[in-house]
């Protein structure tokens, strides 16, 4: 039998990023999990939700451009660091290597994560505690190491995932099956 548990936000795991701004001329590195996929398309639009209570917003809001980077699982402590302490009373510029590509100086890039990728902030939606940045993609970088011919290998990025029930950092299993493809399977029966 369910049980109802309340309101309960069941849309975990989510994908651990860290977007990186510039704020008061120091590159400033926060830790983000609630992420969307506005628009596969041309654009490419994701979303962040990002409290109005944190350092980095002004950063945003200010540049209107910022960095997204993609950890791997040996970068769970830094990636934590950045959750954990604030910008307002920390500096936390030099925790990890950055680089910054030409035209997008206010979106520095984590050197040791092996996927980024430079937002022009889009619209920002105005919530009750949270800015919601649209952020269009305009450029992504991959480590080759990470690369299969193309396109990213997400096994061998290693992202972390985030759960808020159990509070911690989870990593990939096997893939299951093909997507767009197992449910072929049932297609095939229902035709015969
Ligand atoms: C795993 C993890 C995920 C987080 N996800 C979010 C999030 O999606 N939105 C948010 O506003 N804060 C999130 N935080 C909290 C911020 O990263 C944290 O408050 C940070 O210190 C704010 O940094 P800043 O004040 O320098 O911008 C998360 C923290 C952790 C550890």
């Amino acid at each position: 039998m369910k049980q109802q548990i309340g309101k309960t936000n069941a849309l975990y795991p989510s994908l651990t990023t860290i977007l990186g701004t510039m704020v008061k001329g120091r590159p400033n590195f926060i830790t983000i999990a609630h992420v969307g996929i506005m628009n596969h398309g041309d654009p490419q639009y994701l979303s962040f939700g990002v409290s109005k209570t944190h350092f980095s917003n002004q950063g945003i809001l200010e540049n209107k451009v910022f960095s997204v980077n993609i950890p791997s699982r040996d970068l769970v402590t830094e990636t934590d660091y950045f959750g954990i302490m604030t910008g307002k009373t920390t500096d936390k510029s030099s925790v990890l290597e950055t680089s910054v590509m030409d035209g997008y100086e206010a979106a520095p890039l984590l050197k040791r994560c092996p996927v980024n990728m430079i937002c022009k902030l889009a619209r920002t939606i105005d919530f009750e505690t949270h800015d919601i940045f649209i952020g269009e993609i305009v450029a992504t970088y991959a480590d080759e190491a990470v690369l299969a011919d193309t396109k990213i290998d997400i096994a061998k990025v290693d992202p972390l995932l985030f759960d808020m029930s159990s509070l911690k950092y989870w990593s990939l299993g096997q893939p299951v099956a093909g997507a767009w493809n197992a449910g072929k399977a049932l297609k095939k029966k229902q035709n015969e």
